[in-house]
């Protein structure tokens, strides 16, 4: 199945063709959630694969061994694309990841009443604009992104493949625990501080690890170990799909931005890396201009994105429906 030029739109959103398809949308809207699947959402060029790799070695108590053997794709699927339906089917796995990428609002509903937990990554926006932009120019499922300013302009209006940044992020993150089971964690916390985050997620996904298990965890999911690890480095996908050639999955290692602490609002954070910290700069500050992350701010905060969507430390974060069973390795 190639549709590498096909785009599909579902709910008023365009999705690449050549991984999605009605029918494969559909399936995802009507699917029978379990209490002990856990599903990772995010827009994409969040730390989705980072946060693959982290559940995985999370339920596998540090061992590397699956993510050294099985694809992403396959051990986390994606809920919504194609091939799902076929891995679950052939899936031996215990404990059933998913991955996202559809909004709350047209996924939410198939998880209304579900105790399956949910953790949501999100990254800052100016940071996700500009790996998606390379993205866009690696992937041959993606449109060429064109221009920079292009590119940017579809981000901030919300027309790129799927959909709008903000409506994203504003809708997972608005959920409260009596809605669904949900943890959000941003990549700036797990670049900060990943152990700490792992420990918050297996917290989560009611997984408690020794200090040694959590030391593999920190191990295996570095940035430089993931990159190596043919198994989640997207090297082994066809050139006519993803050309290598122009770029590469794993573009830089680190984040450079102050960290989106459970105090800060996400415009806070923004208006401080923008501001108060020369030196290291933002991998973005490379690509905007000034005018452009003005205007990026602007557009920010007119779509309210600023407020006090932390209120809680990120500790608290993790809901407490309290009742989904323990994970255990599969
Ligand atoms: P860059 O393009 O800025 O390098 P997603 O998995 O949602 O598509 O996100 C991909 C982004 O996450 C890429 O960002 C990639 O480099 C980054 N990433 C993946 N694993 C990482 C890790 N272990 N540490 C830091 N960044 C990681």
């Amino acid at each position: 199945m190639a549709r590498l030029n096909v785009t599909e739109r579902f709910h008023g959103i365009s999705f690449p063709g050549h991984m999605h398809t009605e029918k494969s949308l559909e399936w995802a809207l009507r699917f029978p959630f379990q209490e002990t699947d856990v599903i990772i959402a995010s827009y994409p060029k969040s730390g989705t694969t980072w946060m693959q790799e982290i559940v995985t070695l999370i339920t596998r108590r540090g061992d590397p061994h699956l993510s050294q053997t099985l694809e992403n794709w396959v051990r986390a699927p994606w809920l919504e694309q194609n091939y799902c339906a076929a891995v679950l089917e052939a899936s031996s796995l215990e404990t059933r990841l998913f991955t996202t990428h559809l909004p709350y609002h047209v996924l939410g509903p198939a998880l209304q009443g579900s105790k399956a937990r949910v953790i949501y990554v999100s990254r800052n926006p100016k940071d996700v604009c500009v790996s998606y932009f390379h993205f866009h120019k690696m992937a041959n499922f993606l449109p060429e992104p064109g221009l920079f300013q292009d590119f940017l302009n579809g981000f901030l209006g919300g027309t790129l493949h799927y959909g709008s940044w903000f409506d994203h992020v504003k809708g997972w993150t608005s959920q409260t625990p009596s809605t669904i089971n949900f943890l959000h964690i941003t990549y700036e916390e797990m670049s900060l501080d990943v152990r700490s985050c792992i420990k918050q997620i297996s917290s989560f996904l009611g997984c408690s690890l020794t200090a040694e298990e959590v030391n593999s965890c920190v191990q295996h999911c570095s940035f430089s170990t993931m990159k190596n690890n043919a198994k989640i480095n997207y090297t082994q996908i066809p050139e006519e799909i993803l050309d290598h050639s122009r770029g590469s999955f794993f573009r830089k290692g680190r984040t450079l931005f102050v960290p989106h602490s459970p105090a800060l609002s996400l415009m806070s954070t923004l208006a401080l890396n923008s501001s108060c910290f020369t030196g290291e700069v933002g991998n973005w500050k490379s690509t905007f201009t000034v005018e452009q992350s003005d205007h990026f701010d602007s557009v920010c905060k007119r779509h309210d994105c600023s407020p006090e969507r932390r209120e809680k430390p990120a500790e608290e974060q993790g809901n407490s429906k309290g009742t989904s069973p323990n994970l255990h390795s599969a």
